[in-house]
């Protein structure tokens, strides 16, 4: 396949947080392999840097990491945070993170939903939360996001990654089907891939224009107080087989202006 021809993305119906789970099962060590070593080259290069960044200036005593997955941000964060807990829905990728981090003293990783767990959790709440390409993968932002809010002590912040929602479409070259709308919310399914290795393992991604995102971020209580658009540096450029035409991710950090109060409910 040449480098500029991605694998077909299609639109999708009624897939269940059961069918999400199952997709992340399936890939689960192959993602681990990609990010232990290196390969995955938005991961080491962009993503996990502008994170750490980002989380400059945040209370880390207690971190919640977001759709954990095998749970490489997860050790990466422990190296800076007090306690760090990692909550995936894919109950393979808990059983990997919990293999290779568990000499780490200072993690503790859940299977389950992240709905689930807020519901559940009766610790001491989060001070910070990061989910590092959680967001665009989960099937209801807004109950997620709700659920973030509920954990996080009330001037707790978020330290989020997405793929970028007007670029995405444009750079997996779907911006032109029929079928696609940028103001809509439409579930796409495709062969998960990165630039340096393309699998045949299907995952699930939801396309929302951005105002869905600062929409329900709203809604939950949260202040963003920054956003950028990661780009890679010459040196980091020359690693990727194709060039950065344009920006593939947003990070941004958004702040809990909830009330104690509202914690309980
Ligand atoms: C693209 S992967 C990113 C994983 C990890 N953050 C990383 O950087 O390697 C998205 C992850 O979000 C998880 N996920 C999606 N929705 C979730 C939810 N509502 N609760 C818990 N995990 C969820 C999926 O199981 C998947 O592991």
């Amino acid at each position: 396949m040449h480098p500029r021809e991605k694998p077909q993305v299609k639109p999708v119906f009624g897939k269940s947080v059961d069918d999400l789970r199952t997709e992340w099962d399936r890939i689960a060590l192959v993602r681990q392999q990609q990010m232990a070593t290196g390969n995955d080259l938005s991961y080491q290069h962009v993503l996990l840097p502008s994170i750490l960044e980002t989380l400059d200036g945040c209370e880390l005593t207690r971190v919640l990491d977001v759709g954990c997955g095998t749970g490489e941000p997860t050790k990466a964060l422990a190296t800076i945070s007090e306690w760090i807990v990692g909550v995936d829905v894919s109950r393979r990728s808990i059983e990997i993170a919990q293999s290779v981090q568990h000499q780490l003293p200072n993690v503790s990783f859940y299977a389950d939903t992240v709905e689930n767990f807020a519901r559940k959790w009766t610790g001491p709440a989060f001070t910070s939360a990061v989910a590092n390409m959680t967001l665009m993968t989960c099937l209801n932002l807004r109950s997620l996001v709700g659920s973030i809010a509920k954990l996080l002590m009330p001037g707790g912040h978020l330290v989020a990654s997405i793929t970028h929602p007007w670029f995405w479409p444009h750079y997996w070259q779907y911006a032109n089907a029929d079928w696609f709308r940028y103001d809509k919310e439409i579930v796409l399914e495709a062969p998960f891939g990165i630039s340096k290795d393309q699998t045949h393992y299907t995952t699930t991604h939801v396309h929302r224009p951005f105002s869905s995102y600062t929409q329900t971020l709203s809604e939950m209580g949260f202040v963003i107080d920054r956003i950028f658009e990661p780009y890679p540096n010459e040196s980091i450029q020359s690693l990727y087989p194709e060039r950065w035409d344009f920006p593939r991710f947003l990070v941004f950090r958004a702040i809990s202006q909830r009330s104690t109060l509202q914690r309980s409910g």
